[in-house]
């Protein structure tokens, strides 16, 4: 297992580039006054927010690493809209959300764009934080762990094995997303039991494996001990210091108890 856990904050579209230096800094704050030694953070701002972003980071040395929320599955050239791996790593962006369910659902990412965004991104040496999931129906029906295990197997299927130790998976039940309904402990257990089996059988035991879907400093450190959570790729949550930070404060406590 890797050794620290990793908590994103995925801020969607939410924040402009004044908003997202303020929370930046914010984070700054709270870091300088409390270091976080036993987790490792990222933040995921829009993409018009990245440089800003970067630039705070760097000058205030914030001990917090940049995440982009999209890239195209292509390396340049006539793609309208689209922004590519390379101008991510000129930003000093480390990590990319591939595959997240609003994107597979709302802007047609389907599998095989997933597979080749998450190759495209590895390629040029982003690490790629690969979202899965299922869906209502496909939990009610008892169907879970081969719907997950299936968007694994189309998402890795084709990718380097070089590149493999640049991935960190992200289970997202969509049915957790946003709707203050949290998988409980055991469901993630479950779900990360079956999800590392999957891994150790590609040759991948050292892969992270994250916790996503209405994660809160309130349920953050269950989540993690009992749920067996490698950390947590955060939406509403991260969008505001004190509710980001007690995330990252429960993470850091129970590693820090627990290892
Ligand atoms: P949420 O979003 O924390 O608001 O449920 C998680 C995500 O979409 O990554």
């Amino acid at each position: 297992m890797p050794s620290k856990p990793l908590v994103v904050g995925n801020w969607k579209m939410n924040h402009d580039y004044v908003e997202a230096l303020h929370l930046t800094q914010q984070i700054g704050v709270v870091l300088k006054n409390k270091s976080r030694e036993h987790v490792e953070i990222a933040v995921a701002p829009p993409s018009v927010d990245l440089r800003s972003v970067s630039s705070i980071i760097e000058s205030e040395r914030i001990p917090i690493s940049l995440a982009a929320q999209h890239v195209s599955m292509f390396d340049n050239g006539a793609h309208t809209g689209e922004i590519s791996v390379a101008m991510l790593k000129r930003l000093g962006v480390k990590s990319v959300i591939v595959g997240h369910s609003e994107r597979r659902s709302m802007y047609g990412q389907t599998d095989d764009i997933v597979a080749s965004t998450a190759q495209t991104a590895a390629r040029g040496g982003l690490e790629v934080l690969l979202c899965c999931g299922e869906n209502l129906d496909a939990r009610d029906a008892g169907e879970h762990f081969s719907f997950v295990s299936n968007q694994i197997a189309l998402a890795l299927d084709g990718f380097e094995k070089k590149n493999l130790e640049l991935l960190t998976i992200a289970y997202e039940p969509i049915w957790a997303i946003g709707t203050g309904r949290t998988a409980n402990s055991e469901q993630v257990a479950e779900m990360m039991a079956h999800i590392r089996l999957e891994l150790n059988s590609r040759g991948m035991s050292d892969t992270r494996v994250l916790y996503g879907g209405s994660v809160t400093g309130e349920n953050a450190a269950e989540l993690l001990t009992s749920g067996q959570a490698g950390g947590f790729l955060v939406g509403g949550a991260s969008l505001k210091v004190e509710s980001f930070m007690a995330i990252v404060e429960a993470v850091d406590d129970c590693y820090a108890k627990n290892r």
